[in-house]
């Protein structure tokens, strides 16, 4: 059997754990708001017409922040058609999604399950077939006390206090040629600046990303973060990153080295971003926000098999992926790349939340259910506290037919000092073979194991659903053991493991 061994030490530290790594999605797309979170007459639905089941999971699952309302759908939205008194609320076409949008859950209904599901906002605004004037009006909407005519608005349909909102992202994908109001970078760059300027002078204290590539693949990747942070360094706090991933044919070596991707993607939009802060004479850092993340069938979506519909109807099930075994090994990989660099990535939104590309299924007037990819998501949430270690990996290397000979493993690991726990996350990419782990703790004294958990299953393809929701669960590693304060175990193929350390 290979061999495999990570050395960690409390001194070497990448930076603290943000908790808005653990960030989700929310998009007017399918089923994710419509018969996701808000379904009034769902029998757990409460007065607001939430789905006390699902809220419920979003607690579980660990979600610290919500961006909101897309993605592609934001860039035809009007916002003011989702405030306001509901049966004056008018029904539109959307054509990002080929759907009929009611606008029966907007701004103040989000903002109001937000507060219940305890999580931030990440509020995304319409920069495509809109522009500045929109922009501030929302801010002053949705922020400003009172004594305006938007903000008396909000305190009119039912919203007293403002919604304080910090995050904003300055448009959605812009460099795409499917998103509404597509722009070039030069164009972009300077409709971001001038939105951010005009932004920071109601508040100056609001936290902005400004849109990077929609994927590392884009023609425009490089160049596009270049141009617009020209334009926009000063003024924003990030530029986004996007990237989904998918299952090619049999080709699982490479699927299981998503992460290697996500990593160069973000090692290449920091060096780009701090190539315009050299060049601007800038001391500061603009950091990355990873707000769409996570394993997507999108080539049947562009294929048109189980794609978009052809007739418009209203909240149809759009991507509604069932995950496996091997897509929750690949996300709780691509979670690990993204805590390794908490330096640099300080905010990422798992795109999405509910019923499309999600971690939760619902059903209408049914149940909600885990998705194999919640499992990752929620311990890592859950158990990954303090500070992010800087890991010495010694891993033999694993071939791939996209990305070449890669380590075999994937780690990252976590320790809270006042909690004396080290928590290690670790994947084996290797699609056949288990793999001998085991860890140097010399720093550490008092060395035991408190738990350990491996994600892993003799069928790949195995996943939940509404009649098995619990087919795919973590499960006690059965080989793991802390002896002479070293921790060791037998990674099975394809497996996502956690293990955590009680240490002194
Ligand atoms: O998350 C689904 C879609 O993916 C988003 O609407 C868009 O931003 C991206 O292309």
């Amino acid at each position: 059997m290979q061999q495999a061994r990570v050395s960690i030490d409390p001194a070497f530290v990448v930076a603290p754990v943000n908790r808005r790594v653990f960030g989700s999605f929310v998009e007017h797309m399918g089923r994710c708001v419509y018969t996701g979170i808000f379904e009034p007459g769902h029998a757990t639905a409460d007065d607001d017409g939430f789905r006390g089941d699902v809220l419920d999971l979003v607690r579980e699952l660990g979600v610290t922040t919500v961006r909101y309302p897309g993605g592609n759908f934001v860039s035809g939205y009007k916002w003011e058609d989702g405030v306001g008194p509901v049966e004056d609320r008018p029904t539109r076409l959307d054509p990002a999604w080929r759907t009929i949008e009611t606008n029966t859950f907007g701004l103040n209904e989000f903002m109001a399950w937000a507060k219940k599901a305890d999580v931030e906002p990440m509020m995304a605004m319409n920069l495509g077939t809109r522009g500045l004037q929109e922009a501030i009006d929302l801010l002053e909407y949705a922020n400003h006390p009172q004594g305006t005519a938007l903000s008396d608005a909000r305190i009119e349909h039912g919203a007293k206090e403002p919604h304080g909102i910090r995050m904003w992202c300055l448009g959605n994908e812009m460099d795409g040629p499917w998103q509404l109001g597509h722009k070039t970078a030069e164009e972009y760059g300077r409709l971001a600046a001038e939105t951010a300027r005009a932004m920071r002078q109601f508040d100056p204290t609001l936290e902005l990303v400004a849109c990077g590539s929609s994927s590392r693949t884009m023609p425009t990747f490089g160049a596009w973060e270049a141009t617009v942070l020209e334009h926009t360094y000063d003024v924003v706090d990030y530029i986004s990153a996007h990237a989904y991933y998918q299952l090619d044919g049999t080709d699982h070596a490479s699927f299981l080295a998503s992460s290697v991707d996500m990593d160069r993607f973000i090692h290449q939009v920091v060096a780009t971003a701090d190539h315009v802060g050299a060049r601007l004479q800038s001391d500061k850092k603009v950091n990355i926000s990873f707000d769409e993340w996570n394993v997507w069938y999108l080539r049947e979506l562009q294929s048109g098999q189980g794609g978009l519909p052809e007739d418009w109807t209203v909240a149809p099930r759009t991507s509604e992926e069932a995950y496996t075994v091997l897509d929750a090994v690949v996300v709780g990989s691509l979670l690990i790349t993204l805590l390794r660099h908490a330096d640099r990535v300080t905010a990422a939104s798992q795109a999405q939340l509910v019923n499309t590309i999600s971690s939760i299924r619902s059903e209408p007037n049914g149940p909600a259910w885990r998705q194999s990819i919640f499992h990752p998501f929620a311990l890592m949430s859950k158990h990954a506290t303090g500070e992010v270690l800087d890991l010495r990996l010694d891993a033999p290397a694993l071939p791939t037919a996209k990305y070449g000979d890669v380590p075999l493993l994937d780690s990252v690991a976590t320790y809270d000092a006042g909690e004396g726990r080290v928590a290690v996350f670790v994947v084996n990419r290797d699609p056949a073979q288990a793999v001998s782990f085991s860890t140097g703790l010399r720093a550490f004294t008092g060395v035991e194991l408190l738990e350990a958990v491996v994600l892993a299953d003799d069928d790949l393809t195995a996943a939940n659903t509404q009649d098995d929701p619990d087919r795919v669960v973590p499960r006690p590693h059965p080989s793991a053991a802390v002896t002479d304060g070293a921790l060791a175990a037998e990674l099975p193929p394809a497996s996502w493991s956690m293990f955590l350390l009680g240490v002194q």
